[in-house]
């Protein structure tokens, strides 16, 4: 399939896997083997050059992961050689999509043996990204009504189920196509956005959390109360500007640390929030994978098994 993909895409010239040497636990590093990791949809916008424009290759892309720690570096006392552990790649850190990584021990935890590498994988940044957007960012409150923009994709599931188990109202947007799997998460009220618009039908909410992007992003201003509060990651670095100077606009700002990594274990472990449909590729198969991300109407979360 690689082959067939290089032949019908060029560029076998910078991708040449025999150049990448392999990664080595630095001061306060651990080398991780890697058993999954997740596509996201940043990777198919950095591999289309929509963020800083990458000029070494080759590049290794991919932002969340779970494995097995190979080697310790010097410094690092809070994990040892097999431990298992998951994380998200840091901030202008890529490289997930490979067999092993090197990466800052501080920035990962233990994955707890009840969740399976292709599990807590598909959790790890999608579930960092809900939990910083629901909990720190919208400071979202048991009895408000929050919509969720997107239910079916792999943030706004995470959102939806973490926002039923503050004890909210959820109102979620899906293709009709996405229904009933929206329903399973918890959404109290399914839009399918293909026959309806929500503008029409939604009002009054308290908070509104945006994975979609674009129109459907600025137009969600329109169904929040007065004071009403909405946060984007689809939208880029900045929120879009609210039309009414009433509206709170926010950009959650998703740091990393092993903190908010043990609150996705403590949410999972609790039963609150349940692992989403996955769909799982080998690492031959990201070009595949990034088509299905590409078209922005997947379910759930794409997969690597590595090993
Ligand atoms: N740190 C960050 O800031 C951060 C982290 C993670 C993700 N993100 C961004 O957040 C966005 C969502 O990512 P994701 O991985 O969770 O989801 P995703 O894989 O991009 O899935 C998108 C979902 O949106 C739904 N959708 C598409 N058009 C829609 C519309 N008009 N109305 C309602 N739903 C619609 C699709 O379901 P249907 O088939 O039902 O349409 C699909 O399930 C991406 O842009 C990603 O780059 C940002």
């Amino acid at each position: 399939m690689k082959a067939a993909f290089f032949e019908e895409h060029g560029g076998p010239e910078v991708l040449n896997y025999g150049d990448v040497p392999d990664p080595v636990a630095g001061p306060g590093e651990v080398l991780v083997d890697i058993f999954a990791a997740s596509v996201n949809g940043a990777d198919w916008k950095v591999r289309g050059g929509k963020y800083s424009r990458t000029t070494e290759f080759p590049y290794i892309l991919g932002r969340d992961f779970s494995g097995i720690v190979s080697a310790v570096g010097e410094g690092v006392d809070d994990l040892g050689v097999g431990d298992a552990v998951f994380g998200v790649c840091d901030v202008g850190q890529e490289g997930a999509y490979a067999e092993k990584i090197a990466i800052k021990a501080s920035i990962l935890t233990r994955k707890p043996d009840s969740i399976s590498h292709v599990d807590i994988a598909a959790l790890a940044l999608a579930g960092l990204t809900a939990v910083i957007s629901i909990e720190d960012t919208l400071k979202l409150q048991s009895g408000e009504t929050i919509l969720v923009q997107g239910g079916a994709g792999g943030v706004a599931g995470f959102a939806i189920q973490l926002a039923k188990h503050i004890g909210a109202r959820v109102i979620t947007t899906a293709s009709s196509a996405n229904r009933d799997y929206v329903s399973r998460l918890g959404a109290d009220e399914i839009i399918d956005y293909g026959a309806l618009d929500f503008t029409e039908v939604v009002s009054n909410c308290d908070a509104v959390f945006d994975t979609v992007g674009g129109d459907v992003a600025q137009r969600s201003f329109n169904v929040l109360r007065p004071g009403g509060r909405a946060a984007f990651i689809a939208s880029g670095a900045k929120a879009p500007e609210p039309p009414r100077d009433d509206l709170q606009s926010l950009r959650p700002q998703v740091g990393r640390d092993r903190r908010h990594l043990e609150r996705i274990v403590e949410l999972v472990e609790a039963g609150a929030v349940r692992v989403p449909e996955i769909t799982l590729y080998t690492l031959a198969e990201a070009a595949v994978a990034h088509g299905v991300s590409e078209s922005r109407h997947l379910r759930g979360k794409l997969v690597f098994k590595v090993r």
